[in-house]
């Protein structure tokens, strides 16, 4: 893969993060969710790539666009596997809240768990801290005090994040008897499992069940700063295992490592704030243009960028 293809996705998520920013605090999901797929597959399709959607939007039968198995790219490029949110946080962006970003993630063919979209338990450290398949469904406690460990401080001052949903009350208790304090968020678990593997955040660890479409995206992240996860799929009834056994699941309770959800070799991953959030400032707009702010990653390299751009509706219309 091209490293110039690198910043060509920063286009694509930027153009969907301008496009659903129109939608902020519109009350409509579907509408935002409408102009962030069609804004990405509009620039996706400009890059010269041969690539194809392996987590998306949805199966081909329930998502018109960017679903499982479309062609994306003009067809030219390198066959790369793509893994992408246009509107990660369509709840967000209808309320207003925080954290809403367009997400993509590309990679050689073959490197991302074709996941489902059902729900992933998921696990997510940072740099230092060693994580075995155990650790997903065992005692928080003992994540808590090897954190305070490698931190060198008191359990008092580490950060768990949890998604804040009734299904994880005994998860929120089993935390807080630990010692440990919490950072409960509404929506948006890609930033926060970014989050936890970024040095520089006040998270050091997040944990809970959310989307697994999501859990690959960010496993995509953390392949290129760094950290640890793990992740199982999470069967609500016999019709979400049969979706997974249709994309070659077989073993339905596996715990999957990092290196599972996404391959480490070759993997770029592009962020651009939809609404403002802890890793990413959301669309600016003023009269006739609006600033964007992205982050991009790759794993070869570890280059972690932050692009921050001016856009001019008067001369592109966005
Ligand atoms: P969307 O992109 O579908 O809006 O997902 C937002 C999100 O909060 C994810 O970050 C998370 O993984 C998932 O929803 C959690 O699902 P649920 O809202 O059903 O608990």
């Amino acid at each position: 893969m091209d490293r110039s293809l690198t910043l060509e996705i920063i286009r694509v998520t930027e153009a969907a993060a301008l496009a659903a920013s129109r939608q902020v605090g519109r009350g409509d999901e579907d509408e935002a969710d409408r102009a962030a797929v069609d804004a990405m597959r509009h620039t996706l399709n400009e890059l010269e790539i041969n690539g194809i959607v392996v987590i998306g939007e949805g199966e081909r039968d329930e998502a018109p666009m960017l679903y499982i198995g479309e062609q994306v790219g003009t067809g030219d490029g390198p066959e790369v596997d793509i893994a992408l949110d246009p509107l990660e946080g369509t709840s967000i962006t209808a309320c207003g809240g925080q954290n809403a970003m367009a997400v993509l993630a590309m990679a050689d063919k073959g490197s991302f768990l074709n996941a489902p979209d059902v729900y992933m338990k998921k696990i997510a450290v940072g740099k230092g801290i060693d994580l075995h398949t155990e650790d997903l469904n065992g005692p928080m406690q003992s994540i808590v005090d090897r954190i305070t460990k490698v931190k060198g401080g008191d359990v008092r001052d580490v950060m768990v994040c949890i998604l804040d949903r009734p299904r994880h009350e005994d998860l929120i208790a089993e935390v807080r008897a630990t010692g440990a304090r919490i950072t409960l968020i509404q929506d948006g678990d890609v930033s926060a499992v970014i989050s936890a593997a970024d040095p520089s955040s006040t998270i050091d660890v997040y944990v809970g069940i959310g989307g697994a479409p999501e859990g690959v995206l960010a496993a995509a992240a953390l392949q290129c700063i760094g950290g640890s996860m793990l992740g199982q799929l999470i069967f609500r009834n016999d019709g979400e295992r049969v979706r997974a056994a249709k994309v070659g699941i077989t073993d339905y309770d596996k715990i999957y490592t990092l290196n599972e959800l996404a391959k480490p070799n070759n993997v770029m991953f592009a962020a651009t704030g939809v609404t403002d959030g802890t890793m990413l400032p959301g669309v600016h707009r003023y009269p006739n243009g609006a600033t964007t702010h992205s982050i991009v990653m790759r794993s070869k390299s570890g280059t972690v960028r932050r692009i921050e751009a001016r856009h001019d509706f008067t001369r592109k219309p966005a």
